[in-house]
C-alpha cells in the first residue's frame, strides 16, 4: 500500500470566535491542509459549539477542504444543511447511528467525503464491515467534547487495527486522529497507521501557528518513514 499524504486539520474549537475569519486564514497561510469543525449538540456530548452558519462563514473565508465532525444526535438530519454550508468531509459517530449504512449512503448521495468515527470506548466493530462505504477513519484519542484533554494512547490499537484492514482489503481510506495531537504524539499516531491529524489546543494556543504544523507534519513523517521500515 502506498504512504498516504500526510494532512494537517487544525481544530476551530480553539480558535478565538471574535476573529474567527483571521484565525482561518492565518492556519490555511501557516501550512494547514484541512479546517477541523467541531459541531456537537449539547446531547450527544455536554458542549454546544456552533451549526451550519459558521460552517458557511469559514467556508467563505478559506480555499483548503471542511472537515466536519458532528458530535450530534440523528446526524442523518443534519448531513444535507452541512453539506450546503460547504463541508467537504462530514464525519458521524457511528454510536449516534441507529442505521450505520443509510447515514454513510446520505452523506456519499450529498456529495461530500464520508467519514466515521467512534469515541475512545467504542470498538471499531461499530463500522468496520462499512469500510467500503467510508473515504476516512477517525479514531478519538479524547473523548469528544473538549479541546485540550490528554492523549489517550490505548487510541493506537485501535488506529493499527483499522490500518490493517485497509491493508487487507488494499483500499485507499484516509487514517485521522483527533484529539491531544501534539509534536510528539503525531510521531506515535503515524507509526501506526495515521495520515490526518487534527489538532486543537498544540496550534491555535500558540503564537506561531506555521511552526506549531511544521512540528506536527515533521513528527509525523519520522513516524510514517517508521512505519515503513517495521513492513519491511
Ligand atoms: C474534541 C474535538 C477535537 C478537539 C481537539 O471533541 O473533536 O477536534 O478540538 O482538540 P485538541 O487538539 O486540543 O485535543
Ligand atoms: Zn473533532
Amino acid at each position: 500500500m502506498e504512504t498516504q499524504q500526510i494532512k494537517i486539520a487544525p481544530s476551530i474549537l480553539s480558535a478565538d470566535f471574535r476573529r474567527l475569519e483571521e484565525e482561518v486564514k492565518a492556519v490555511q497561510d501557516a501550512g494547514a491542509d484541512m479546517i477541523h469543525c467541531d459541531v456537537m449538540d449539547g446531547t450527544f456530548v455536554p458542549n454546544i459549539t456552533f451549526g451550519p452558519f459558521v460552517v458557511e462563514a469559514v467556508k467563505k473565508s478559506v480555499s483548503i477542504p471542511l472537515d466536519v465532525h458532528l458530535m450530534i444526535v440523528n446526524p442523518e438530519k443534519y448531513v444535507a444543511s452541512f453539506r450546503d454550508a460547504g463541508a467537504d468531509i462530514i464525519t458521524v459517530h457511528a454510536e449516534a447511528c441507529k442505521d450505520l449504512g443509510t447515514v454513510l449512503t446520505l452523506v456519499r448521495e450529498s456529495g461530500a467525503k464520508v467519514g466515521i468515527t467512534i469515541n475512545p470506548d467504542k470498538p471499531v466493530d461499530l463500522f468496520i464491515d462499512h469500510i467500503d462505504q467510508i473515504d476516512q477513519v477517525m479514531i478519538m484519542s479524547v473523548f469528544a467534547g473538549f479541546s485540550g484533554q490528554k492523549f489517550i494512547n490505548g487510541s493506537l490499537t485501535k488506529v493499527k487495527q483499522v490500518y490493517e484492514e485497509v491493508r487487507r482489503l488494499n483500499k485507499t481510506c484516509d487514517i485521522e486522529i483527533d484529539g491531544g495531537i501534539n509534536g510528539e504524539t503525531a510521531q506515535w499516531a503515524a507509526q501506526s497507521g495515521v495520515n490526518v491529524f487534527v489538532a486543537g489546543n498544540f496550534v491555535f494556543k500558540s503564537d506561531n501557528y506555521a511552526k506549531q504544523i511544521t512540528a506536527i507534519r515533521e513528527s509525523a513523517q519520522i513516524g510514517q518513514t517508521n512505519l515503513k521500515n517495521l513492513q519491511q
